[in-house]
């Protein structure tokens, strides 16, 4: 493994500094909980190892959202991150092919270039809506071909699969004897009735996902993978022990505890996204300076700039911050231009958000 930070790690408002920044744009996630938000009290756990697999209540209600899954088809991960990266290095290894979509989350491109996979990027285009071609994609697979690799709802741009395209790339790893891999970490985010779980549609798709963008909690890193080949499955779990034998007991309580209220949880969280999404569409419709795909998921979006702003996009990054303390992610951190940012409007208050929103289009200006 040939490990480089990624951009968006190295720049990340957490390595910056959440207190240097005054309208926090640059986040993919819902607001972060407290235990006290959450109305949590630590119970007297014990610390001991856990069912390497992660709780069965918790893999059983995860389960239960797919047709035919099964707790045995789940496997608790350090989060999102933590089963791409188990995925990767089980299924492939130097000189393997993968077909991934770009732009995308950088682990799921940069975790296979670690390897040193040989890698076809499905790169996404602003004029297709950001829309996975799929018989183009298809152009992509060669007999080496072991990972197709999509991710959705999207991050960076908010756009997500029809089921028709969903069903047409689990037939194309099917036909082709690879895998699919599916990134759902933002499913739970859907503004039109989410896709169902990859990984209830065949044994060659692969689903994953965590509670952090939805719920609120990524300091738990609690996140899954599920896949219904259990020859698979048991290689996954081989991974998991080998990095952490099991899970952290405290993450997998308070996992449990979100799991348990998921419904009740949503019911708050998706009205107040849909709003805040109204926002930024009506902000985006009087910014000439800006064009953008809108979201049909997630709480992220992927503008791009009409021209080239006052003095390059390096000085309007240094101007959103240090002039109008601004942050949101700059195109490099996905492998794209400056000239695109990813704006999240889940995590700011609603008045942080409208303050940031002012602050990019003042910053454009110069
Ligand atoms: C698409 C996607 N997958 C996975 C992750 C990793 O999230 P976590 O490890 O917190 O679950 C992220 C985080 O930004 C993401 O955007």
């Amino acid at each position: 493994m040939r490990y480089v930070r990624m951009p968006i790690e190295k720049e990340s408002p957490e390595e910056y500094g959440y207190d240097l920044i005054r309208f926090n744009l640059s986040e993919s996630s819902v607001s972060d909980r407290s235990f006290k938000a959450l109305g949590l009290d630590l119970p007297d756990i014990t610390l001991l190892y856990g069912e390497h697999r992660g709780p069965r209540e918790l893999r059983e209600l995860i389960a239960a959202e797919g047709a035919g899954l099964a707790a045995d088809d789940v496997l608790l991960t350090g989060g999102a991150a933590g089963a791409l990266f188990i995925i990767s290095t089980a299924l492939l290894g130097p000189g393997d092919h993968l077909v991934v979509v770009r732009p995308n989350y950088a682990t799921n491109i940069e975790t296979p270039r670690a390897i040193g996979c040989d890698i076809a990027y499905h790169d996404l285009r602003f004029e297709d809506g950001f829309a996975i071609d799929v018989e183009r994609l298809a152009a992509e697979i060669t007999p080496r071909t072991r990972l197709i690799s999509v991710t959705c709802p999207h991050n960076p741009t908010g756009v997500a699969l029809s089921l028709d395209q969903l069903q047409a790339l689990v037939g194309l790893a099917e036909r082709h004897g690879c895998r699919l891999l599916v990134d759902e970490t933002y499913r739970d985010l859907s503004y039109t009735p989410p896709l169902p779980l990859a990984a209830s549609l065949s044994p060659s798709a692969i689903s994953v996902s965590s509670l952090s963008k939805a719920y609120g909690v990524p300091g738990v890193r609690m996140g899954w993978v599920i896949t219904r080949d259990p020859a698979l499955q048991e290689t996954f779990l081989a991974a998991k022990e080998q990095i952490s034998i099991c899970g952290s007991a405290i993450d997998e309580w308070v996992a449990l505890q979100v799991v348990r209220r998921k419904a009740e949880l949503l019911a708050e969280t998706l009205p107040q996204m849909r709003r805040r999404l109204a926002l930024v569409a009506d902000w985006m419709a009087g910014e000439p300076l800006l064009e953008w795909v809108p979201p049909t998921g997630g709480v992220v979006c992927f503008p791009r700039m009409t021209a080239e702003p006052a003095g390059g996009t390096a000085a309007f990054y240094q101007r959103l911050l240090q002039a109008h303390g601004a942050y949101v992610g700059p195109g490099h951190w996905f492998e794209m231009s400056d000239r695109h940012f990813r704006l999240g409007y889940g995590w700011p208050t609603s008045e942080e958000l409208e303050g940031g929103l002012k602050a990019i289009s003042a910053a454009l200006r110069g």
